[in-house]
């Protein structure tokens, strides 16, 4: 079988390096890849937004599945144009999409089937918007409607604040048309744990669940990332509250796509906070998160290929439970010096020829291969993966191996699993 996977991340890397392992896979692309995925797959120069191209490359190619990594060509409906070619392809349509890319209807849908999430209002013009603030207990969360790369969801302390952050999301339009309506909901305090499900419509079959660190800098401060480093699992998250979530969210979200007929064959992801008061849903996103999938998918023992493609013909059902190996893994996420602001690209990486070892991973994100020299070409540059018998030792091996990775202006957070594990050895 051929499979093309879209996007150029670590998570994009992860997703071939699992995939590859399939039996059934004889041929793997990767368009566009990266400097690492060149390794493991066929890179194909096409950006994952140029949904006619692609489109072109699997019908030309007689590709049998197609994976699609980021939000932006799936919210743009490159399902949508696979199906009315007859191509098949793993990830939810356009109107599936919506649940990650418009913020106003996802927070509906979770109020129509009851799905638990923070309070809210939607607002359509900044007055309602700030009049709205008077109203309300701070902190509150303002959130642009629309997709805004991660920067458009701002915790805001008084009404001061708000006034600023509403003005520049509604008449400043610092987000473009993504903040046309915005969504004003209570803050909610707790852990948070991304659960990532693997749905077709009718069956939604959990990942184990992970945790992200989304700031910049050690301690949880600085500005959010794409994503400093995951682990999997998470040694809270017991069975119990693992049954509560599936009860409580996947299922009535899966439900209420069908109720809907939304064509949801891809990856839900729901990013919660586990409250006093239960499981609620912070967002859901439509595809696999980074980096954890780089911390999920090196324990999964099921062949991910079989389980896309049941997924992808509507037979989750038939694939039953996952296989998971024993023990965790940990990604801890180098980046470029001032991510996820201003980076300079085009630094030489050295080192990585020195790691040997079946228990890790290094997934490229931001790489990219100059002649025989490999360099950064983006904010986060590495992911580098350790597993092992327990978090902590997967963190151990993940940060021996750091230590030998060398870039100018390399920059990782030290503190990985901080909320569950303190590795040694740093
Ligand atoms: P979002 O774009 O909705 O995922 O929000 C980004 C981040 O903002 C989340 O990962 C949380 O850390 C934080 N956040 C979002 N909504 C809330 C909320 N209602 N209460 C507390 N923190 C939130
Ligand atoms: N790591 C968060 C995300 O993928 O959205």
């Amino acid at each position: 079988m051929k499979v093309l996977v879209v996007g150029s991340g670590g998570r994009e890397h992860a997703l071939v390096w699992k995939l590859k392992s399939s039996r059934k896979v004889d041929k793997i692309f990767c368009a566009p890849g990266n400097g690492g995925i060149c390794r493991h797959a066929k890179c194909v120069n096409i950006k994952a937004d140029n949904i006619k191209a692609l489109a072109d490359f699997a019908h030309r190619n007689k590709i049998n599945l197609t994976v699609v990594g980021p939000e932006a060509p799936l919210a743009n409906g490159i399902v949508d144009e696979f199906h009315r070619r007859k191509l098949i392809i793993f990830g939810p349509d356009k109107m599936g999409a919506r649940l990650e890319s418009s913020k106003v209807f996802s927070k509906d849908f979770m109020r129509r089937y009851h799905i638990p999430t923070a309070s809210f209002q939607v607002c359509a013009t900044a007055a309602e918007a700030i009049g709205f603030c008077k109203t309300v207990q701070f902190p509150v969360v303002i959130k642009a409607d629309g997709l805004a790369a991660g920067k458009g969801a701002v915790i805001v302390k008084d009404s001061e604040q708000a006034r600023i952050v509403i003005e520049d999301m509604m008449l400043k339009k610092v987000f473009g048309s993504a903040g046309d309506r915005i969504v004003i909901e209570s803050f909610l305090t707790g852990q948070e744990v991304s659960i990532m499900a693997i749905a077709d419509s009718r069956t939604i079959l959990p990942l184990l669940p992970s945790q992200d660190h989304k700031q910049a800098y050690d301690g949880d401060r600085g500005p959010n990332t794409g994503g400093m480093g995951a682990y999997c699992p998470v040694p809270f998250v017991t069975p119990e509250m693992l049954q509560q979530i599936d009860e409580l969210i996947l299922q009535p979200t899966i439900n209420g796509l069908a109720k809907e007929d939304i064509n949801y064959k891809g990856v839900l992801y729901a990013g919660l906070m586990l409250t006093a008061t239960g499981p609620k849903v912070l967002e859901f996103n439509c595809r696999f998160g980074d980096p954890e999938t780089q911390a999920v998918l090196p324990l999964l023992k099921s062949d991910l290929f079989e389980v896309m493609m049941a997924a992808a013909n509507q037979k989750l059902s038939s694939v039953g439970k996952l296989d998971w190996h024993q023990g965790a893994a940990a990604c801890v996420v180098m980046a470029s010096r001032g991510y996820p602001g201003k980076y300079n690209t085009g630094i030489k990486i050295s080192g990585l020829q020195n790691i040997k070892d079946n228990s890790s991973f290094i997934f490229h994100a931001g790489t990219e291969r100059k002649g025989d020299r490999l360099v950064t070409s983006g904010g986060r540059v590495l992911g580098v993966t350790g597993m092992d018998r327990d978090l902590k030792q997967a963190l151990n091996r993940a940060y021996r191996h750091i230590s030998r990775i060398k870039f100018d202006g390399a920059m990782y957070r030290r503190d990985i699993g901080f909320r569950t594990a303190k590795p040694i050895n740093q």
